[in-house]
């Protein structure tokens, strides 16, 4: 983030503390429909319309830093595997054989020079995908090895984050992504290693999951620890982005400025972490508040300058999700189980934090699919909810939502 855009959020976070109702000439939302968290219809819809043309996370470049390296990506329901050439370029294919359709590889990770199927063995490049062998292929009439090629899928890198989209015509990641990676610069994403990963299922819809992350209303009342929040909801800033993304920049409480030397909430201090490793080009209003951002549709991430967790929810189906967080830093460590105090004792009260987000989720998951609750009324402080609501409808396209399911696009105004 440059200068320029820290004291513009600045001033917008005086603003926010100093508003007494939403701006003049916001827009009312209606309620969402509980049937997007609940329908077969609308669930199928984002299974066949979102997901196949969205940018999703797939790996981390250190987990296959050598060519050869692969790691397979199940995540999507589409099996795919990740291979790093001899040209040191990460591809992507889809991890299912032209003969039969078996696994190409069944192992999750490791390292090959070729992809041969473990079923009869045809063999692929790892670089095109192009069908290289075929054990007795004198008994398959006219076999035309061109047309039997691994299938790629999309595959392209952010500062060490490998995404892939299974839509061929979807913008470049990079352009995807604008103007995020230009802000998140100063994390120096290609120079950081993978730290630890959890991963939890919740028996609720992704969207419920991924909601829980986009406001920060709820913060004091579910993690205001002996009533202590360290949070000041009433300056966050939301800032909208283009295609579903959005920011959230939210004012310590004075209870966590006095803790970091600050004396007001503006007061930005370089405060670093004692033991951790400092990302030192992480600016100062990042040190002293919670700022995060959500790339669409499944990732969110809180950034600091120690090491910061990106977070991601995987529809199961429409009433189960996989959460995964994965925290990355400037340290390298030799494992999970070699972790020094600072961070093992950072884990767990980030984990405390995820355990009070994942409470409720479950029970909101059975209320909506009930007849006890008629519709979703969003707030202003919200809105990224309904921003991100507003895209999965474009994505799908507005004339394939079913009557009844849709959110009217009402913030088109409000995206920088
Ligand atoms: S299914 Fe792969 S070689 Fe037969
Ligand atoms: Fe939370």
């Amino acid at each position: 983030m440059d200068s320029e855009l820290v004291s513009r959020l600045t001033a917008r976070m005086r603003y926010e503390f100093e508003r007494t109702a939403p701006p003049e000439g916001f827009p009312q939302f209606p309620d969402i429909p509980v049937e997007r968290y609940t329908s077969d219809a609308f669930f199928d819809l984002e299974q066949d319309a979102l997901w196949p043309k969205c940018w999703v996370l797939a790996a981390r470049v250190d987990e296959l830093p050598r060519p050869g390296d692969f790691v397979t990506f199940d995540s999507l329901g589409s099996p795919m595997i990740l291979i790093r050439g001899t040209d040191d370029v990460v591809r992507a294919f889809y991890n299912t054989c032209q003969h039969r359709g078996a696994p190409v590889v069944r192992e999750t990770r490791g390292t090959s020079r070729l992809l041969r199927c473990q079923y009869h063995s045809w063999s692929y490049d790892i670089h095109d995908g192009s069908l290289v062998s075929v054990p007795d292929e004198r008994d398959f009439v006219d076999l035309d090895r061109s047309l039997r090629c691994l299938k790629t899928v999309r595959c392209e890198e952010w500062d060490g984050w490998i995404f892939v989209n299974q839509d061929s015509a979807a913008l470049p990641l990079l352009e995807w992504l604008d103007p995020i990676p230009h802000e998140l610069d100063e994390l120096q994403g290609p120079r950081l290693s993978t730290v630890a990963r959890r991963s939890e299922v919740i028996p609720c819809n992704w969207k419920v999951t991924a909601e829980a992350f986009l406001e920060v209303y709820h913060f004091r009342h579910i993690h205001g620890h002996g009533g202590e929040s360290i949070l000041d909801n009433r300056g966050a800033v939301m800032s909208l982005l283009p295609r579903g993304a959005s920011r959230m920049i939210t004012p310590f409480s004075r209870t966590a400025q006095s803790a970091n030397g600050m004396t007001a909430w503006d007061d930005y201090q370089h405060v670093v972490a004692p033991g951790f490793t400092d990302i030192d080009t992480v600016n100062d209003m990042v040190r002293c508040t919670s700022s995060a951002y959500s790339i669409f549709p499944n990732l969110i991430t809180p950034i600091a300058a120690y090491g910061f967790p990106f977070i991601t929810f995987w529809p199961i189906d429409k009433s189960n999700t996989r959460i995964e967080w994965t925290h990355y830093s400037l340290d390298r460590f030799a494992s999970e189980d070699d972790l020094p105090t600072q961070w093992t004792t950072r884990l767990h009260s980030f984990d405390q934090i995820m355990q009070e987000d994942f409470w409720n989720m479950a029970p909101m998951q059975r209320s909506l699919e009930s007849s006890a609750i008629s519709g979703v009324p969003i707030n202003y402080q919200e809105r990224r909810i309904w921003h991100f609501h507003e895209q999965i409808d474009r994505m799908i396209g507005l004339d394939r939502i079913p009557d009844g399911m849709g959110v009217p696009q009402l913030l088109a105004d409000y995206v920088e």
